[in-house]
């Protein structure tokens, strides 16, 4: 079994990449990140160092393919979004871990594995989108969604979601189980309609008016304020206002995109290097403003569109103990019975 997989590894990374991307200067980039939001960065990277980059982008079966590569994997950095897939990446076996003193000094330790193997690069808030119309009120909490007075008024993505998942992980990381299922059980019984669409629809919605309050992360907002492509979701942007909750005392759950150190790393040389490369000012500030997200780096330049949300003061509770109780946070789901909607 082991000796058919070296095979299949061998040809696999033979197909994917050139001769010339195994020689000296170049790297090789497993990605979960669309092309368009690393390409100016590596664009940059290759403009600082020489160094080349080659770029795998996979949506889905990233942790897979390069347990399937095995030992003769070309992957040096693996990029990807979401905590539960930085996890999941690890988990599969496919990374080593990292000691590297201007790496650790730019990634505050809650947005990184104490362990080494992954690290934030950028965050994102999961925030509530509020009818600019129809919400009075510029705070909100969590905790508030399960109030009855918000009772038909609530719309989200399914809570099996990874990002709803990680939201809900760090509500059992600061409630416990069971005050958690109770506020779950609260937050169900506010919904509007069954849980669906993404984080845009939801704006879509609050639009629409079939809701008054949404779950969704902070960069969705500044996509649809500048989408000139379909510019209807530059109303459903329009419609709605960025509340940050428990500004007043935790902060804001927030999610990463980060990175990893492939375990193989062929090029590991170069995968530090460009590692270092996505944690400096420059990258930071590319890589924040391609998206709409938040630099990890204290102090790195935000977008414009992202500050006109406001401020956000982001739950400091290290993402390696929330990311704990992602499964206890889906079966919650499951018992709860979430995504079925309200009751009635
Ligand atoms: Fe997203």
């Amino acid at each position: 079994m082991r000796a058919g997989l070296a095979v299949f590894a061998v040809t696999a990374g033979a197909a994917l990449l050139p001769v010339s991307a195994q020689a000296d200067g170049v790297v090789n980039v497993y990605s979960q990140r669309q092309p368009f939001l690393i390409q100016p960065l590596l664009d940059a990277f290759t403009e600082e160092t020489g160094i080349q980059t080659e770029v795998l982008h996979l949506d889905e079966g990233l942790p897979e393919r390069i347990a399937a590569e095995g030992e003769n994997s070309p992957a040096d950095v693996i990029l990807t979004v979401d905590i539960g897939r930085l996890v999941a990446v690890v988990d599969a076996g496919v990374t080593q871990p990292v000691e590297n003193d201007v790496i650790y000094e730019a990634i505050p330790s809650q947005y990184r594995d104490p362990e080494g193997h992954w690290f934030g690069v950028t965050t994102r808030g999961r925030v509530i989108y509020a009818s600019k119309e129809r919400v009075e009120q510029d705070t909100i909490t969590y905790e508030e969604l399960a109030d009855p007075k918000w009772k038909g008024k609530v719309c989200m993505r399914s809570g099996q979601h990874q990002y709803n998942i990680a939201l809900f992980a760090s509500m059992i990381a600061h409630h416990g189980e069971e005050q958690a299922e109770e506020w779950m059980k609260g937050l169900k019984e506010n919904l509007a309609r069954k849980p669906g669409g993404n984080d845009r629809g939801q704006a879509q919605a609050i639009y629409a008016g079939e809701c008054d309050l949404g779950l969704g992360n902070t960069y969705y907002v500044g996509l649809m304020m500048n989408n000139n492509e379909e510019p209807e979701q530059q109303e459903w942007a329009d419609a709605i206002k960025v509340l940050f909750p428990n500004s007043e005392d935790r902060g804001t759950h927030v999610n990463i995109s980060g990175m990893a150190l492939a375990k193989n790393a062929p090029n590991k040389e170069n995968a530090l290097k460009l590692m270092e490369f996505l944690t400096s000012a420059e990258a930071q500030a590319i890589y924040a403003e391609e998206n709409y997200e938040y630099p990890v780096l204290p102090g790195a330049a935000v977008s414009e569109t992202v500050q006109s949300f406001g401020e956000i003061k982001p739950d400091t509770l290290p993402l390696a103990d929330v990311a704990k109780y992602r499964k206890a946070a889906s079966e919650m789901v499951d018992r709860v019975g979430l995504d079925d909607g309200p009751a009635s």
